[in-house]
């Protein structure tokens, strides 16, 4: 696996498969101009460094997708004292990403955790300007072998849905499984496409209800798994985690709901899908959309629909996620696993 890593403070330089923070000023190398400059199609900037597409794109209207599923996801569980991970990871020293996106919670783990080291790791560089000292962003693809010599006490991965196919999901839980310390945890935060509505404040034609099968659809003829909020626990535990831990979420979409944390976290998810469902849905309908692939026009103009449904004042809507947390066994728990019938 050979890196591109940008280290804290060093006008976004990047080093050259080197693992070890302190080195970077012996080795720093702009990264190759093409991997920032991208491909541009559809009028959405992808990345160009994995053969097989990248589903969502890597520009400016899709990080700010992400720091807005970011906020909401740390709005909701706010009363905890941390609200970014819920595994129970005491005095963490080595901390992974995957799928960094805008690297939002690694900076914010990085921030929470100053005696780790954090690597957030993505195939698209992150528009940082600043990074905390602690934090590192590795320009690469996850599905390569791992070459990190440090051990991971927590690997924290969110939003992966239509990202691989089933093969590469099994095999990326397993380099997570080997490169997490004995009695490490893994984490994963899921949120499913489909749009739910428990009153009849939508009548049950509406298009809001045709994205997630649509968007099912294609993903399927891509070959991707999707809404694997409700396959992760089971490829978890099939890699060979323990102790796993389930929490189940439904994160409204508009602020209708009375609770007060609730209503702000529908008025952020509301955004994150006005701004979000062109990128969402853009690689997958142009190129595996039913019956036929659909033109660029023909997405947006959905996507335009979609809008204005979301956008009606009295639509009660949400869409549900799911967050595990699981923990390699240590050795003595390994062989009870690998023993039992
Ligand atoms: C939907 S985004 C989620 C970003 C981030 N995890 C978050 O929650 O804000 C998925 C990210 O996975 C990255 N990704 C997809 N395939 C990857 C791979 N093979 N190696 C590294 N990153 C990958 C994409 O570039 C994208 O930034």
């Amino acid at each position: 696996m050979s890196k591109d890593i940008i280290a804290p403070d060093t006008d976004l330089h990047f080093v050259k498969d080197n693992h070890n923070p302190d080195d970077w000023q012996s080795a720093t190398t702009s990264i190759a101009s093409s991997v920032y400059k991208g491909l541009m199609e559809n009028g959405r900037r992808y990345q160009t460094l994995r053969d097989k597409g990248s589903h969502v794109p890597s520009d400016e209207q899709m990080f700010e997708t992400y720091e807005a599923s970011h906020f909401l996801a740390f709005i909701i569980d706010s009363h905890k004292e941390n609200p970014l991970f819920q595994a129970p990871v005491v005095k963490p020293k080595h901390i992974l990403d995957i799928g960094t996106g805008k690297g939002s919670w690694a900076v914010d783990v990085a921030d929470l955790f100053p005696g780790a080291t954090v690597r957030g790791v993505d195939l698209f560089p992150p528009p940082v300007t600043w990074i905390p000292p602690n934090c590192l962003f590795e320009i690469d693809d996850i599905l390569q072998s791992w070459t990190w010599r440090d051990p991971f006490d927590l690997i924290h991965l969110r939003l992966l849905d239509a990202a691989f196919t089933p093969e590469e999901t099994d095999h990326l839980y397993k380099q997570c499984y080997d490169h997490l310390q004995p009695g490490g945890w893994i984490e994963q935060l899921e949120m499913s496409t489909f749009i739910e509505c428990d009153d009849d404040s939508v009548p049950a034609d509406n298009v809001l209800f045709t994205w997630g099968p649509r968007l099912k659809m294609a993903a399927h003829k891509a070959g991707r798994s999707f809404e694997i909020m409700q396959t992760f626990q089971e490829s978890i535990e099939r890699a060979g985690f323990v102790d796993i831990h389930t929490k189940d979420y439904k994160w409204p979409i508009g602020p209708w709901p009375r609770d007060k944390t609730l209503k702000e976290v529908g008025g952020v998810n509301h955004q994150h899908w006005l701004i979000g469902m062109e990128g969402y849905g853009m690689w997958l309908l142009t190129k595996y959309g039913d019956p036929v692939p659909w033109t660029k026009e023909e997405v947006q103009v959905y996507v335009a629909q979609m809008r204005k449904e979301l956008s009606k004042p009295r639509i009660h809507v949400y869409q549900r996620a799911r967050r595990i947390w699981a923990r390699k066994p240590v050795d003595e728990e390994w062989v009870k696993v690998e023993s039992s019938p």
